[in-house]
């Protein structure tokens, strides 16, 4: 825990500066972040671990899903069984890094839709849009908007805008990372206060190449391969 933030008995943390921010520090969790922050973790393992821990975040996120039931017939007796109610749900992943997120949340969720929404940093960090691919319904949907690293929230903030422009509201986006640094998430926060962040970890700071420290590296080339 640092200085600044709260734990719950739930095993996340809450940081007063910044309202939308839920830290999922489950042990589990934070032992596979490790490993995927070590340097000398191969491609092959990283993507296994981010696939994992999204699967665990993925189970966290998910938990306030509204339930309704639906009448079946189990052998012995006949049963309103609970069944996940209100609105479907659409993946989005941040390009490229995001597609390790979305491909464990697919695995939860195997009958949601996916977009896609592609941006690239510029010389001042600032997102530059090269697609946006999103279903059909937009209004019906809730989103999971998925990227592992908040660094300035750039494009983060951006990916959020891009669904609010369409006319989807704040309460049906929830943004799912890995590691945010406090910068970033600030600028999150200003620009959605009303989008519900959950990140690992809050890490220390941003660098002055905009990258979070301690942090991880580059998660897309650590993720693909690439250099
Ligand atoms: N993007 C990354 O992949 N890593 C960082 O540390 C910052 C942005």
């Amino acid at each position: 825990m640092t200085a600044s933030t709260t734990d719950t008995p739930l095993g996340t943390q809450f940081d007063p500066r910044f309202p939308n921010l839920t830290i999922l520090n489950h042990p589990l969790i934070q032992h596979k972040l490790t490993h995927m922050r070590d340097k000398n973790t191969s491609t092959r393992t990283f993507r296994d671990l981010l696939r994992e821990i999204t699967l665990l975040m993925g189970y966290e996120i998910t938990r306030s899903l509204p339930l309704t039931t639906r009448p079946i017939e189990t052998p012995l007796v006949e049963y309103d069984a609970p069944v996940i109610a209100g609105k479907k749900l659409a993946i989005v992943p941040v390009l490229r890094a995001g597609i390790g997120m979305s491909d464990g949340l697919l695995e939860l969720v195997p009958s949601a839709r996916v977009g896609h929404i592609g941006v690239y940093r510029d010389d001042t960090h600032r997102p530059v849009e090269y697609l946006v691919k999103l279903p059909p319904d937009l209004e019906e949907r809730t989103f999971i908007l998925c990227d592992p690293m908040v660094a300035t929230g750039y494009s983060a903030a951006y990916a959020v805008d891009v669904l609010k422009k369409r006319g989807v509201s704040g309460d049906a986006i929830r943004f799912l990372a890995l590691v945010a640094a406090p910068e970033g998430v600030q600028v999150f926060h200003d620009a959605h206060p009303d989008v519900q962040l959950f990140v690992a970890s809050l890490d220390s700071h941003l660098n002055e190449h905009a990258y979070i420290v301690p942090g991880l590296g580059d998660a897309g080339d650590r993720l693909f391969g690439t250099k």
